[in-house]
């Protein structure tokens, strides 16, 4: 058995003189710096530095690299519209002393990411742009949304064993669209719309709380007082929006929640506000990917409690198609129209304050209410990023 051991000692010399020869033999090969950087398909960063390694030439770590200062690593963030991606640079890392165990997570543990698993040279955590993923805290202040996170690097093997943590928030200007991926239930309707040529397209109706149209009713019914004004947006999204324009042709409301009921109050009709209610303002139709319009609250006489909004939708082609409506005051648009149900939305149903409850939630968003403690903070590293 003395003999075998002596054996495999020597096949293990001869594998390390092999390993040593064949990193020679990589390193006489490599050029000097300034013609290896050309080499590479990919420019290399500062940290990193073009080799020749596997048979191609690609940007590896620096092997020189001496970094002991831990501010070192700025986490670079990406704010997009559906997701949140933060980067550490691998090579500080390796540099910092942090080895292929480091795992990244964020205030959700279950949002994590390992040293090894990445592309390139960096590693990368992400969570959708959402309220409480990946442990996502939310506030919002008069302009924008923004969501605040921490992203933490431990020791993957032994107990989680946290080295560092760092804050980061993603700022978002408030408009119809982002106030929607703010609250967790918003009353909203949407329609899928297909165009010949033009790809499938998404329209989204929903109920706001102000003239800002950045405060969006939440719950199954929303509850408004007497005085108040309904806010209605709709959004287009998803393919062309460059091309195409939403115009609401038909906007009316009705005591019940089926659209064809005959008990019908036009807000809007052959795209322009009805002239006799004053209370209607269009704020925007036709001439961009949005619509909005507000008109104060009201109930269908007799014994009915509920309104239920609908609106008839076209998507106007804004290459072709005169999109922008022309309402003259003159023009008395009493004729019957003819409403497509299969381009209708839905909203609803609203109810009055002071009407007989129905045992529903008012539709308030509760934004503050899931603001919790944050952790203690080794590294506070504050990015702000503008979508
Ligand atoms: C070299 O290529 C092999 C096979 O494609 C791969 O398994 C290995 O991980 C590569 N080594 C490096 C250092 O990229
Ligand atoms: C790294 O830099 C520090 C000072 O910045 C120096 O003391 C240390 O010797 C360096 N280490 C290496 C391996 O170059
Ligand atoms: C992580 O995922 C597990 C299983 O999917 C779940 O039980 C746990 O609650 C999650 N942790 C957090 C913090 O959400
Ligand atoms: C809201 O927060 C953003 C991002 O932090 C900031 O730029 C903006 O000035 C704030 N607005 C108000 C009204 O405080
Ligand atoms: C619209 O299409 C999207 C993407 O295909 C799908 O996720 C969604 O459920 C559809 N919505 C409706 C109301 O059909
Ligand atoms: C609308 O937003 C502005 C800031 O852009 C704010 O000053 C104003 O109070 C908001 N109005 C309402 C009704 O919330």
């Amino acid at each position: 058995t003395s003999q075998t051991l002596e054996r495999m000692v020597g096949s293990y010399i001869l594998w390390l003189a092999l390993a040593s020869c064949i990193l020679t033999l990589t390193a006489t090969e490599q050029q000097d710096p300034s013609t290896a950087e050309e080499r590479c398909e990919n420019t290399c960063r500062p940290e990193e530095e073009c080799r020749f390694l596997n048979g191609t030439w690609d940007c590896f770590c620096r092997q020189d690299l001496n970094i002991s200062d831990v501010h070192s690593l700025q986490p670079q963030l990406d704010c997009g519209a559906r997701e949140i991606k933060v980067s550490l640079d691998k090579c500080i890392l390796g540099s910092l002393g942090f080895g292929d165990e480091v795992i990244a997570y964020l205030h959700d543990g279950n949002c994590s990411s390992t040293v090894q698993r990445q592309e390139r040279n960096w590693m990368s955590v992400t969570s959708p742009t959402q309220a409480r993923a990946c442990g996502n805290i939310l506030e919002r202040n008069g302009t924008h949304a923004i969501y605040k996170n921490t992203l933490s690097l431990a020791n993957a093997f032994i107990i989680r064993d946290t080295i560092l943590n760092i804050n980061f928030q993603c700022a978002y200007p408030l408009d119809m669209k982002v106030s929607l991926q703010t609250v967790l239930h918003p009353i909203v309707s949407s329609l899928n719309v297909s165009m010949d040529g033009a790809g499938e397209f998404t329209v989204r109706m929903a109920l706001f709380q102000d003239s800002n149209y950045t405060s969006p009713y939440e719950g199954a019914t929303a509850v408004l007082g007497v005085e108040s004004m309904l806010y209605v947006g709709a959004i287009l999204e998803r393919g062309d929006i460059s091309q195409f324009n939403l115009l609401l042709r038909n906007c009316y409301a009705t005591p019940t929640k089926d659209k064809t009921d005959p008990v019908k109050y036009f807000i809007i009709k052959n795209s322009c506000p009805n002239q006799r209610d004053s209370t209607i303002s269009v704020e925007e139709n036709g001439v961009s990917s949005e619509s909005r319009f507000s008109v104060q609250m009201f109930m269908f006489a007799g014994n009915y409690d509920l309104v239920f909004l609908h609106c008839e939708i076209h998507l106007c082609d804004s290459l072709n198609e005169q999109c922008q409506p022309s309402c003259s005051r003159s023009h008395l648009r009493s004729e019957v129209v003819a409403i497509n149900p299969a381009q209708v939305l839905d909203l609803g149903p609203i109810t009055r304050k002071d009407a007989p409850s129905l045992g529903v939630m008012n539709g308030t968003p509760s934004i503050a209410g899931f603001l919790v403690a944050w952790p203690m903070l080794l590294l506070p590293v504050l990015l702000a990023g503008l979508f």
